[in-house]
């Protein structure tokens, strides 16, 4: 009678549990903390790696940064990745064949990690030098078939029937306890009110939103677009002034 081989199933139980976890690793795995000649580190808690360069920023010339070994070139006016751009990126799953919305996408990086698993992207942003930085970096990197920039605020350069698994939300958000009164809450707003009409019906919205203190007005909004907080991650010691706080939402009673 056949009998196993103790040695021989710990073998098998140890490749099983590799690639499984090779399977598991996402678009964005750790990168080893290095030195880079001409960058400066920027301390981020998480497992993800994000460098500045330490040259002085020149008109006309793209800011360089290294996200997850990444060159982005940033133009003028456009957003460098931050620690709330690594935490996201960190923290948002996207699955094989995900059609991804990424709004506020700045220099593109959501994108741009998120095109190893989905089936098609659109990265939209409000910001003339945010879409020439994401342009730029996707034709860099060659993937301007799968992710197409587009300008405009919010859902508008969105296509009649477009609709997605994924909607990434990195937009600029308020920043002060006492100003209830913001601006920037009526773009969120409006961000809630409008956003089921391109979601699919199971899909998921990252949000990326700093401070806790903005958590019960954000709840309040969600609520009344018949949206729930699925998940939420955060840390909470304050780094570079706000907390890193990451909500994962879904449509009501999911
Ligand atoms: C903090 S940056 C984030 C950039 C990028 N998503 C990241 O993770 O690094 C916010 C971006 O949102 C854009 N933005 C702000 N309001 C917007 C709006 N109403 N519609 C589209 N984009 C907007 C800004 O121009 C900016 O590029």
């Amino acid at each position: 009678m056949f009998k196993f081989n103790p040695s021989v199933i710990s073998v098998f139980i140890l490749l099983m549990s590799l690639s499984l976890l090779s399977a598991c690793a996402t678009q964005t795995q750790k990168q080893p903390a290095e030195v880079i000649p001409g960058y400066d580190r920027i301390i981020y808690p998480g497992e993800l790696t994000l460098y500045y360069s330490s040259a002085e920023e020149e008109d006309g010339k793209p800011y360089k940064v290294i996200a997850n070994n990444k060159e982005f070139h940033i133009f003028g006016e456009a957003v460098k990745p931050s620690i709330q751009s690594m935490y996201l990126l960190e923290n948002s799953v996207i699955n094989e064949g995900d059609a991804v919305l990424d709004i506020g996408t700045g220099s593109g990086i959501q994108a741009v990690f998120a095109v190893e698993k989905a089936s098609q992207i659109v990265a939209t942003d409000i910001g003339k030098d945010a879409v020439k930085s994401a342009k730029e970096n996707i034709k860099r990197f060659g993937l301007e078939k799968k992710i197409d920039v587009r300008l405009g605020d919010l859902f508008e350069p969105v296509k009649e029937g477009e609709k997605f698994d994924v909607i990434i939300n990195n937009i600029n958000y308020p920043e002060d306890e006492e100003n209830e009164e913001d601006p920037l809450w009526k773009v969120h707003e409006r961000f809630f009110r409008d956003v089921k009409q391109y979601l699919k019906q199971d899909g998921r919205i990252y949000y990326q939103s700093g401070f806790l203190f903005n958590i019960p007005r954000i709840q309040k909004m969600l609520k009344k677009n018949k949206l729930q907080i699925f998940e939420m991650k955060m840390i909470t010691a304050v780094l570079h002034e706000k907390e890193l706080i990451l909500y994962v939402i879904k449509r009501e009673a999911y």
